[in-house]
């Protein structure tokens, strides 16, 4: 008797837990499989023409936008802060370069007008492509507080435009630069040397340099091989109407921006070396003249060729 008020109640418990598996098996999304195979890529049938657009919902879209607000985001943002950093720490201990011998007020002509041109035509517009793209990559989490929804779709919507319109550009003015500068940067045991002593950076020395020093190789091999990367996947993101598919369009976009921003930490080095680290050596590109004293402390094999060709410098 006992027993039986025990497994009364149980009888209860075991048939609505019948009921509810039952409810449930009822109740189960009869589409379930269909969207399944949507989100698997499988390809359906449609009556329009033209490139995937059999496809409801293309999978690796997902992956790409998780990645790119992800890691890609976020270890670009850590590198740019982590060189800034490194730089003025750099700064800070070391200092700038100075002279060690008094200018002598004599000159030499290191970059001709037209290198000058092409220097600083290329250099603007990679600066204006470092800062739209930054704009585009990091502005809704940085400018959105900052200008607000309205603000920033304007500013995007110009940012982006420029960015389209002056990449191509700046492609030409790679080009011209390998063209032009290709044979003076290219390595030899005289450059070996320069590293083994950092480059006179770390200590007192003064290593042996021709026009170019193995840094600035280094800095332009990096920018001529990141710098065909970073124009080939950006032709592939302008241009979308070749008939290449959204899969190509989401590597692309992932190479642009890795290389865009291992480019940019590269420069920020180089522009530091150029400006507040080294006495002497914006003038050269500004003025196309730099001081003998100048050019015998930083290129000393470069100066020695260019005094016997010309002993009477300026
Ligand atoms: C915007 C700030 C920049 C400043 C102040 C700057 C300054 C300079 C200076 C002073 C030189 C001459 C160095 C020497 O005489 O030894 C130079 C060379 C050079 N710069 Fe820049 N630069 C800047 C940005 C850039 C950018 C963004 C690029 C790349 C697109 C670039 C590419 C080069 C190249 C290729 C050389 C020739 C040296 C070599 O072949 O390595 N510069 N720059």
């Amino acid at each position: 008797m006992l027993l039986a008020i025990f497994l009364l109640p149980m009888t209860g418990y075991i048939s609505t837990g019948f009921a509810t598996a039952d409810e449930q098996a009822q109740h189960t999304n009869p589409r379930a499989d269909y969207w399944r195979q949507v989100r698997d890529n499988t390809n359906g049938y449609s009556a329009v023409k033209g490139r995937e657009t059999n496809e409801l919902i293309q999978g690796s879209g997902e992956t790409w936008r998780q990645l790119r607000n992800g890691p890609v985001a976020l270890i670009g943002s850590g590198l740019l802060i982590f060189t800034l950093a490194v730089l003025t720490v750099f700064y800070v201990w070391r200092g700038k370069v100075e002279l060690t011998h008094p200018r002598t007020g004599k000159t030499i002509e290191r970059w001709t007008l037209n290198e000058r041109r092409l220097h600083w035509v290329t250099a603007g517009l990679f600066v204006i492509l470092t800062v739209t793209g930054l704009s585009l990559l990091y502005g809704r989490a940085v400018l959105i507080p900052l200008f607000g929804h309205h603000g920033f779709a304007a500013y995007a919507d110009l940012a982006k435009w420029f960015h389209n319109i002056l990449g191509p550009l700046f492609m030409i003015g790679l080009i011209l630069m390998i063209v032009n500068w290709a044979s003076l940067n290219l390595f030899n045991r005289i450059d070996l040397e320069w590293f083994k002593q950092y480059g006179g950076m770390v200590g007192d020395s003064h290593p042996s340099a021709e026009k170019l020093n193995a840094g600035e190789k280094l800095f332009f091999w990096c920018l001529v091989f990141a710098g065909i990367f970073l124009c080939l996947s950006g032709l592939v993101l302008d241009f979308p109407n070749f008939n290449q598919e959204r899969e190509l369009i989401q590597l692309s976009h992932l190479i642009h921006v890795v290389t865009a921003i291992g480019l940019i930490a590269f420069s920020l080095g180089h522009i530091y070396i150029a400006t507040i680290g080294t006495e002497g050596a914006l003038e050269g590109m500004v003025t196309g003249q730099v001081d003998t004293a100048w050019a015998e402390q930083h290129h000393d094999l470069w100066a020695k060729e260019v005094m016997n060709k010309e002993p009477d410098s300026h």
